[in-house]
């Protein structure tokens, strides 16, 4: 059989399962591969189906399981359940690739999706669906016969599982993962679930995709070649979990932040305007959810009750480039919105590497991101939620958002689950410097490791020995700057505010040496904390094994007196006295035996006594005998 007609028949459900039974044998493949299939079949029992052949399923209107447990179907249904939820769904519209007897589309209609889109080409298998649908009342189902390379009607969520190896070469010709990824991509709005297949897997092995159209093929079928595509067509994507060791599924995400379009808030705009859309935190029974509306040159942003009106009160109270300028705000009832002058900005983690790529501008950033920290503190706010996600970058300069968490004297609030351990206080306000460093070290990754002497000084665990004074933090960046070897004297008196021609007519090197005197310094600080932060850890080691030790003691002491309560100690007590007059007995018999092996025989000991006695009296006398009581002691002991 030619690869044309291989091509228009193949179908990737079948064709694993036609792998599955030749094994190695050389079975001819015929016009129509499902016939090689176990063959597909459905029965139904009242208001449930059991369907057989590729996809083994029981299926009712609000149920689904695989009816084999050790399938791939039972591990694919096992790692995806975490994504067939309204929280990936809910509001959504499904296109499953490859269908097959429409396990995933069923599956996803009973977890939230608004409709569900079973693309295939194999007619048994499209009949077998539609068979399914029909009777057990599916209403939102549709079967599409078609190949995917035909197909180009976008949906929120794609499927496209174990069938990449036969777009690649067989069922659709694009020869190179890229494009394959690309059109995947160009039908997915929201979320692509895909399935790779080593050139390893057995079913590879046996069929030989890779073998079919190799004058075709202009990109390496490779598992670095099908990330690299993932990474160009989506905005993020996740590993999701191993099939098998040669099989695994991925999620990729067109957008950059997550849309979750379940929860109470009412949608304002069609769903393709929606940035972002989450579930924040659970508080006196309420759920607070904030979506992110792109509203061309605003942004509006709606959130659970207050939240997006005392947003802008603590925006409005700021006047600079460091934040964005409210527009409007207003309260909706169970809801209120907040519309923003739109940042036209880099993402923090996307303008990372430009940030660091030279010490200057490092610096530059640094004087920044101090500039809006002390902007918050004159007006007394303190923003609990300062991170990278929360930063876009313009013109080179921060830009802070998302004040819902926000908090000044006058307006505390609660503080939700996740933003009390950034560290300190969850109250404190320097907690943002805190949170400020952490982005400092995120953007520095230890780039120039002079500042991160000064950066440690933010991010110290312990409160006492963190460093909030702004005006310190920035001579220590600037000194950092002027004693580091890249940066030098020009950085330094960029920070001091001086222009290089005026620097150069100073004192030559004072600047320079009390830099590097005070990076020294702060090197030492560094040292120093970290021997603290060791003894720290030994000190509580220790306090642990005290404790330890106490509770031992106090079992000790328990069981004794409960000994000593007990009737069998006191009958005992007689032996107790003998035992202890033994022991008397014995050791002044150990003393005689020692006094007269050292004083040579009884005479000799009965005059050494008389001469003492004579020169000391009885308490000199007392005083060798309790000497020599304690060495006796002391060969017992040994
Ligand atoms: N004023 C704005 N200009 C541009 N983009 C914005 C603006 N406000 C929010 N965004 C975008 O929306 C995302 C989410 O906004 P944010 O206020 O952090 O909401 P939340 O964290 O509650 O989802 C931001 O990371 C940013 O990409
Ligand atoms: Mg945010």
């Amino acid at each position: 059989m030619d690869s044309e007609r291989r091509n228009q028949h193949a179908t990737k459900g079948a064709g694993d399962m036609l792998d599955a039974q030749r094994g190695s044998a050389e079975a001819p493949l015929g016009s129509a591969p499902s016939e090689y299939a176990r063959p597909a079949k459905v029965e139904f029992f009242g208001g449930a189906a059991h369907v057989d052949g590729y996809q083994a399923f029981d299926l009712t209107v609000s149920s689904i399981a695989p009816t084999d447990r050790e399938s791939d179907l039972a591990r694919k249904h096992l790692l995806l359940a975490s994504l067939f939820c309204p929280r990936y769904l809910a509001h959504r519209t499904l296109l499953d690739i490859g269908a097959n007897a429409g396990f995933y589309s069923f599956w996803a209609l009973q977890s939230g999706a608004e409709r569900a889109i079973a693309l295939e080409m194999d007619d048994s298998y499209a009949e077998l669906a539609e068979e399914i649908s029909a009777a057990l009342g599916f209403p939102n189902f549709t079967v599409e016969r078609g190949n995917v390379s035909q197909w180009s009607t976008p949906a929120d969520v794609v499927l496209a599982l174990a069938l990449i190896h036969w777009i690649y070469s067989c069922t659709a010709v694009y020869g190179d993962l890229d494009a394959v990824v690309d059109k995947l991509a160009s039908l997915t709005k929201y979320m692509l679930l895909v399935e790779w297949i080593d050139p390893a897997d057995p079913a590879i092995g046996s069929f030989g995709h890779l073998d079919w159209n190799k004058e075709k093929q202009r990109g390496a079928y490779t598992l670095a070649a099908f990330e690299q595509a993932l990474g160009c067509h989506f905005a993020r994507y996740q590993m999701v979990g191993e099939v098998t060791s040669s099989r695994r599924l991925y999620a990729a995400f067109r957008t950059p932040h997550d849309i979750d379009l379940s929860g109470p808030l009412p949608l304002l705009t069609p769903k393709e305007l929606v940035i972002s859309s989450r579930y924040l935190a659970r508080y006196n029974g309420v759920e607070y959810w904030s979506r992110v509306y792109d509203g061309g040159e605003a942004i509006s942003k709606q959130a659970t009750l207050d939240l997006a009106v005392r947003e802008a009160r603590f925006l409005r109270q700021l006047d600079s480039s460091y934040f964005p300028h409210v527009l409007d705000s207003r309260v909706e009832g169970a809801w209120s919105l907040i519309t923003l002058e739109k940042i036209h900005g880099t993402a923090l983690p996307h303008a990372r590497q430009r940030i660091a790529d030279s010490p200057e501008r490092f610096l530059a950033f640094v004087k920044h991101c101090l500039s809006l920290l002390r902007e918050l503190r004159e007006h007394g706010i303190v923003h609990r939620d300062i991170q990278p996600g929360n930063i876009l970058i313009r013109d080179n300069k921060p830009v802070l958002l998302d004040f819902g968490w926000a908090i000044s004297e006058e307006q505390p609030y609660f503080t939700p689950q996740g933003l009390e351990c950034s560290g300190g206080k969850s109250d404190d306000s320097d907690r943002d410097v805190y949170s400020m460093g952490k982005v400092l070290e995120e953007v520095n990754q230890h780039t120039y490791p002079e500042f991160d002497a000064v950066i440690e000084l933010m991010t110290a665990r312990e409160p006492y020995l963190r460093e909030a004074d702004l005006g310190t933090l920035e001579v220590l960046f600037a000194s950092a700057a002027a004693s580091s070897t890249c940066g030098g004297r020009v950085v330094a008196t960029r920070l001091a505010g001086t222009t290089h021609s005026e620097s150069q007519e100073r004192p030559s090197d004072s600047l320079g040496s009390y830099a590097s005197a005070i990076h020294k310094l702060l090197q030492q600080i560094s040292e120093l904390k970290r021997r603290l932060s060791r003894l720290r850890d030994e000190q509580e080691s220790l306090a642990r094994q005290a404790s330890h030790d106490e509770e031992a003691l106090r079992t000790i002491e328990a069981q004794l007196a409960a000994m000593r309560a007990s009737g069998s100690w006191r009958l005992t007590a007689p032996c107790r006295w003998i035992a202890c007059r033994v022991r008397q007995v014995s050791d002044s018999v150990r003393l005689l035996q020692s006094a007269t092996r050292t004083e040579g025989g009884y005479f000799g000991a009965a005059g050494r006594t008389l001469r003492v006695l004579w020169r000391e009296g009885v308490p000199g006398l007392r005083s060798r005998l309790a000497r020599m009581r304690d060495t006796v002691g002391r060969q017992r002991m040994r």
